[in-house]
């Protein structure tokens, strides 16, 4: 396993040119009328992504990667909505590029970024698994820019009923679980699954990458 030798995730959060870049997409993503996709976001992915790897593979190099990775994913919707992991990851790496990184690490971070989107993106190292599974289980009530939206756009319905959000991992079993407490009042599982079901079965695709099954349970039942 090597040395890390490049900035974590953690020390990138004090760059101000990044979180600049995080701040722009957020602000494009909003006249857009996209859910909310900044520091509250990509933070969550960064950590989730980082801890998810460390628990399924160990190793830390990789982990910190996805970290950074999950920290620049959504940078590209600065370019625009469309095809976004590929301006993104294009920028990442001339974000990172001056940065002290060594070409085996870019690439990584380049890879995951640019093959995060269902649609377009195979998940196919690691870092690219790690950070999808984490960027894809981010559904929650924060996300969500106003109460007024929820009654016209399913997104934002869907995202304001979840109340509680996770990732589990089970070392013994490999499973990679969503944990997810949705206010069925507000929507149900079938609006949830309308929307997010290309998400999911990619989600179940990069947790094979780390060697997992993925699961859900939500409100307190195994689906
Ligand atoms: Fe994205
Ligand atoms: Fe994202």
């Amino acid at each position: 396993m090597r040395q890390i030798e490049f900035p974590t995730y953690k020390e990138l959060l004090k760059d101000k040119r990044i979180l600049y870049y995080i701040e722009r997409a957020d602000y494009f993503l909003e006249r857009m009328g996209y859910t909310v996709h900044g520091l509250s976001h990509v933070g969550w992915v960064a950590k989730k992504a980082r801890e998810l790897l460390l628990l399924t593979t160990g190793d830390q190099r990789l982990a910190e990667l996805a970290g950074i990775a999950g920290l620049l994913h959504d940078i590209g919707n600065i370019v625009g909505r469309h095809d976004h992991a590929q301006s993104g990851a294009l920028l990442a790496y001339q974000l990172l590029k001056n940065k002290g990184f060594l070409d085996d690490d870019l690439t990584e971070i380049t890879f995951a970024i640019g093959n995060h989107e269902e649609g377009t993106g195979e998940p196919a190292t690691e870092v690219a698994a790690a950070l999808v599974v984490a960027d894809k289980s981010h559904v929650h009530r924060s996300r969500v820019r106003s109460f007024k939206t929820i009654y016209e756009d399913i997104h934002d319905r869907v995202n304001y009923a979840v109340l509680h959000s996770n990732l589990e991992v089970d070392r013994e079993n490999k499973v990679i679980r969503l944990v997810l407490k949705i206010d069925t009042e507000i929507s149900d599982l079938l609006d949830y699954f309308s929307i997010f079901q290309p998400r999911m079965q990619m989600c179940r695709r990069a947790s094979k990458v780390l060697g997992y099954n993925f699961r859900m349970k939500v409100n307190g039942k195994d689906l």
